[in-house]
């Protein structure tokens, strides 16, 4: 148990960063902020990011290593570690239950997660062979994207055995697993370490295009890039126009949402591959480093991108779309309008493929390590029942790809509402079982850095206060409405059926491995 172990501190870095940096930086975030009125979702943006985001990372990290140097890699494991122990049998026993979410997370977004990486490989792909300059018209655009993902019916993608979507759907998985089996430092480490520099390269070459178009349009010099930047910063007017706008609760929430998706935070992940690291490695300086790392790739090359570049060709009105339709549909168009723009096209999906690999596969390794020390498996069986689970959620993902309303059911129960009950279960533990005075001991043995004073108050009251008051608010408002919404397509029905299906299964490996803990546990003693 545990001895697998990342060869560098860099190296666990980018792969914490590479983990954070994905889909979510550079269309999540940028469709968010364009749905929201830019600016203005900036401000529950960074106040969650200070009072949710930072925190959480700091006590995932410290979690995860505490876990680590006591045997433990897997969410279940870990939190058994922290809240069990001789006399409170029972109470470790039910953390590893709960556990389960720091599983089912990363699975389940695993298995849509790789299809959406899928399409940006083929976009990619289609970039290089020439084939994606479909002229001025949107609505070419449109029907490309709607009959590259089989967004038509169900079954659209299936009922043709050999067409190119599969392909790219098949090279995804493949090199998902194969970097998985190769192992943490050989596969993951290996991969991030390269991957990031050239995501970074790619992502700036994107961006001083952007940056220098100018007004292309002399009949509309104000859809120029500065206005474009504005479009993503600028504040309403009026104050008035500002509290309107901050009074309302769902761009909160999903101000909150985007923090936890898009740090991999409440994913079940960080807290897996910290527990990697050696008693005395850094955590505190790391994992500021990794979050740092995710919100310059988010808000200043995600952010600087998208929105700006539609902006400057069709204004305000080509920057709405949702994160599908402005990433997959107005953004090639915009490449075709721009010189050099077949070139962009290519390094801007082949990013957003990079950035999406480093995540996906992060999202494979907490239940490789649960399979592994829960049930004894070895590398082999364990990256081999993974696989078969997953191809079985992927094959209801391309087959109920209808609106996608199997992915955006998916996204919703487990993406955000699943990692907001993980976030907020994590940072109970660590404040009031783990403790706020072990915790900090635990994130400042070998520090290379500072914990601000300020972290145990915020950690303790603060973020479970805003959590819980934020969920308390959309139970009593929201729920019933977001369930019959995902429930009324068939798609969405048959998506959370398998997550229901998925959970029960987690819960009777969870059953398996607490009798294989216990019974080790008893032999050693
Ligand atoms: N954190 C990953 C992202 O932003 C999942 O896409």
């Amino acid at each position: 148990m545990g001895k697998e172990r990342w060869s560098s501190r860099w190296g666990v870095i980018l792969a914490v960063t590479g983990s954070a940096v994905g889909l979510g930086n550079f269309l999540r975030f940028p469709g968010l902020a364009a749905e929201y009125g830019g600016g203005v979702f900036m401000i529950p943006y960074f106040i969650s990011l200070l009072l949710l985001g930072l925190p959480l990372a700091w006590a995932e990290w410290a979690m995860g290593r505490y876990g680590g140097v006591r045997g433990f890699n897997s969410t279940p494991g870990i939190l058994r570690v922290i809240c069990g122990g001789p006399g409170r049998e029972t109470r470790g026993r039910l953390a590893a239950y709960a556990g389960v979410l720091g599983l089912l997370v990363p699975v389940v977004i695993y298995m849509y997660y790789v299809f959406i990486e899928a399409w940006c490989l083929g976009y990619a792909w289609h970039y290089l062979a020439g084939s994606l300059s479909l002229g001025p018209d949107r609505a070419a655009y449109q029907k490309f994207f709607v009959d590259f993902i089989g967004a038509s019916h169900d079954g659209a993608l299936v009922h043709q055995p050999f067409n190119a979507t599969m392909i790219f759907v098949v090279v995804c998985v493949l090199a998902n697993f194969l970097l998985i089996y190769r192992g943490l430092s050989a596969g993951i480490e290996w991969f991030c370490v390269r991957a990031m520099p050239l995501l970074v390269i790619c992502a700036l070459l994107v961006l001083a295009r952007v940056l220098t178009l100018g007004a292309p349009d002399p009949a509309h010099p104000d859809l120029n890039v500065i206005n474009g930047l504005g479009s993503m910063w600028n504040l309403p007017p009026t104050w008035d126009g500002l509290w309107k706008a901050l009074a309302n609760p769902t761009m909160w929430l999903a101000a909150a949402g985007q923090i936890f998706f898009s740090l991999s935070v409440g994913f079940g992940v960080i807290i897996t591959y910290s527990s990697y690291l050696r008693r005395n490695d850094d955590i505190a300086l790391s994992s500021t480093t990794a979050v740092a790392g995710n919100e310059f790739c988010e808000v200043s090359l995600g952010g600087m991108i998208t929105v700006p570049a539609a902006f400057v060709f069709f204004g305000a009105a080509g920057v709405a779309g949702g994160t599908f339709g402005l990433g997959f549909q107005t953004l090639p168009l915009v490449f075709d309008l721009m010189p050099l723009g077949r070139i962009v096209g290519f390094l801007f999906f082949f990013l957003l493929f990079l950035a999406a690999i480093t995540s996906s596969l992060s999202m494979l390794q907490p239940a490789i390590a649960f399979l592994e020390e829960g049930l004894g498996l070895n590398r082999k069986s364990s990256v081999a029942l993974l696989g078969f689970m997953t191809l079985i959620g992927n094959g209801v993902v391309i087959y109920f790809s209808a609106g996608t309303a199997a992915i955006d059911g998916m996204d919703f129960w487990v993406g955000t509402f699943c990692i907001y009950l993980l976030a907020t279960l994590q940072v109970l533990i660590f404040g009031w079982i783990l403790g706020t005075q072990r915790g900090v001991e635990e994130l400042n043995r070998g520090a290379a850095m500072t914990i601000p004073r300020w972290f145990p108050f915020v950690v303790r009251y603060v973020s479970p206060l805003f959590l819980l008051t934020i969920l308390g608010f959309w139970l009593a408002k929201n729920f019933s409405a977001d369930l019959a919404k995902s429930w009324e397509p068939t798609g969405g029905k048959v998506a959370m059926i398998f997550v229901a299906i998925c959970l029960a299964l987690f819960l009777l490996l969870i059953t398996q491995a607490l009798r294989r803990w216990e019974n080790l546990e008893r032999k050693s003693s």
